[in-house]
């Protein structure tokens, strides 16, 4: 799990480190300069102060002047016969370089700054390893830079510290939603938190409402459900007490009528139901694949042609254009399925029912048209209402069709719309679905 605090030390640490580091480079560099100007002085200085000196201990004797405590030089005097008199260290000799004047030299023992002063008897040379004036730059730095390295672990601690403290407020929102009960839907308190966490709560609070309307509206339709199942039920059961008591072979068999009725009602019910069901959004994947949609038409047009004969209805395909769509095939049967269905359930015995497809550059139409009764237009937004029927339809059916039409359309891209069909009778439904 990826931890802000620890993700906040680490970041801030490793910057303070890289300033720490880049202060200590600066300042070295600024100590070299500062110890070379100091170090090219000093070797003038000694060569001066020797120019006087009358004895020296002979050569490779390495007493008397120099000496490693003074900060590694080496001098070596020479003769006018170009004899090497004296050396202060034997074990680093110099190069016989006795031109005068101040350079940088290099030697079996490494680099060196070296200073020659010629005199009419002698030569003197002094020289430094540029390997100690390193060290020396070296050591400034560090000890200047020494305090702030040492605060570092102080300063982590901090860092832990308030980092931790700053996400307090995040921690007790997680601790409020932790508490609640899952129905709880109220909002979470928004004020006296941090500004960087507002957001958060806000979509969070939002989310609930959008939750709470949700379940709200599942509750209300299953309510509605089962009120609506009651219905076929309630006369189910009282057509079975009204079969076992008729007396006559006839009012057996009304009552059995009666009592068939009752059962595809709550069965055509309790289908649609489903169907609903599985449009919820992520009941079932929505697989969209390319559909051949005449040939679709043809062949539900032939499904339902049965259904159609025994009203002696005239159903039929009068135009289908050659046309694909993505879309999901169940889906599309469902959608078509239930215009068809209502056309040949409302229009009366002998009427007509006509399925056809327009397609062109602009997008798909199906439509769906009869000539029975229609459907008044002040009623038309209204059919696709769940459970809505209009009034005085005596026709049994569940009054989910055009709300399950209308859901598919919306969810595979389509729009529905109601109109009265030729001649201002009966109706036409037409799905549109743009290219
Ligand atoms: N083609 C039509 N002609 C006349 N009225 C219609 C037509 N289609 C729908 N209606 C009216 O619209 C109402 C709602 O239709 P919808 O398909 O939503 O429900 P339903 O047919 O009653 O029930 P079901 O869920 O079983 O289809 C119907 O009750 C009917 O009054
Ligand atoms: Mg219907």
């Amino acid at each position: 799990m990826i931890s802000i605090r620890r993700r906040l030390l680490v970041w801030l640490l490793s910057v303070l480190l890289f300033a720490c580091a880049l202060v200590g480079a600066m300042t070295y560099f600024e100590a070299r300069d500062e110890v070379n100007e100091l170090s090219d002085r000093q070797l003038r200085q000694v060569a001066l102060s020797l120019r006087h000196q009358e004895v020296f201990l002979p050569a490779a004797s390495g007493g008397g002047l120099g000496g490693e405590e003074e900060d590694d030089l080496v001098v070596q005097v020479w003769d006018r016969a170009g004899t090497l008199v004296y050396a202060s260290r034997p074990g680093i000799p110099l190069p016989r370089d006795i031109r005068p004047g101040l350079r940088t030299v290099s030697g079996k023992e490494g680099r060196f700054r070296l200073f020659v002063l010629t005199e009419p008897v002698r030569t003197i040379q002094v020289a430094q390893p540029l390997s100690a004036r390193r060290e020396i730059s070296a050591g400034i730095a560090f000890r200047l830079l020494a305090p702030s390295l040492a605060l570092i672990p102080v300063l982590g601690i901090l860092i832990w510290i308030a980092v931790g403290r700053g996400l307090r407020p995040l921690a007790q929102v997680a601790s409020a939603i932790e508490q609640r009960s899952p129905s709880a839907m109220e909002p979470l308190p928004e004020r006296d938190l941090p500004g960087e966490i507002v957001p958060l709560v806000k979509e969070l609070n939002d989310l609930l409402a959008r939750l709470s309307h949700a379940m709200e509206a599942q509750r209300r339709f299953i309510a509605d459900a089962a009120h609506e199942l009651r219905t076929p039920l309630s006369a189910v059961d009282l057509q079975s007490q009204i079969v076992e008591r008729s007396e006559t072979e006839g009012e057996k068999a009304e009552a059995f009528a009666r009592l068939k009725g009752g059962i595809c009602r709550a069965n055509r019910l309790v289908q649609q139901l489903l169907t609903m069901a599985r449009l919820e959004p992520g009941a079932a994947p929505y697989r969209p694949v390319r559909i051949d949609l005449a040939d679709l038409l043809r062949n539900m047009v032939a499904e339902w042609s049965p259904a159609a004969a025994e009203k002696g209805i005239d159903l039929g395909l009068t135009r289908a254009d050659p046309a694909e769509i993505e879309g999901d095939e169940e889906y599309l049967r469902v959608l078509v399925g239930n215009l068809i269905d209502n056309a040949i359930r409302y229009t009366p015995e002998g009427g007509r029912v006509d399925v056809g497809m327009k397609g062109d550059e602009t997008g798909v139409r199906i439509v769906v048209e009869d000539n029975g009764p229609g459907i008044p237009g002040p009623e038309r937004a209204r059919v696709f209402e769940r459970f809505h029927r209009c009034e005085g339809t005596v026709v049994p059916g569940s009054g989910l069709g055009l709300s399950i039409v209308k859901t598919v359309a919306e969810r595979t891209g389509g729009r529905v719309s109601l109109e009265a069909g030729r001649d201002g009778k009966g109706l036409r439904a037409t799905v549109r679905f743009s290219a």
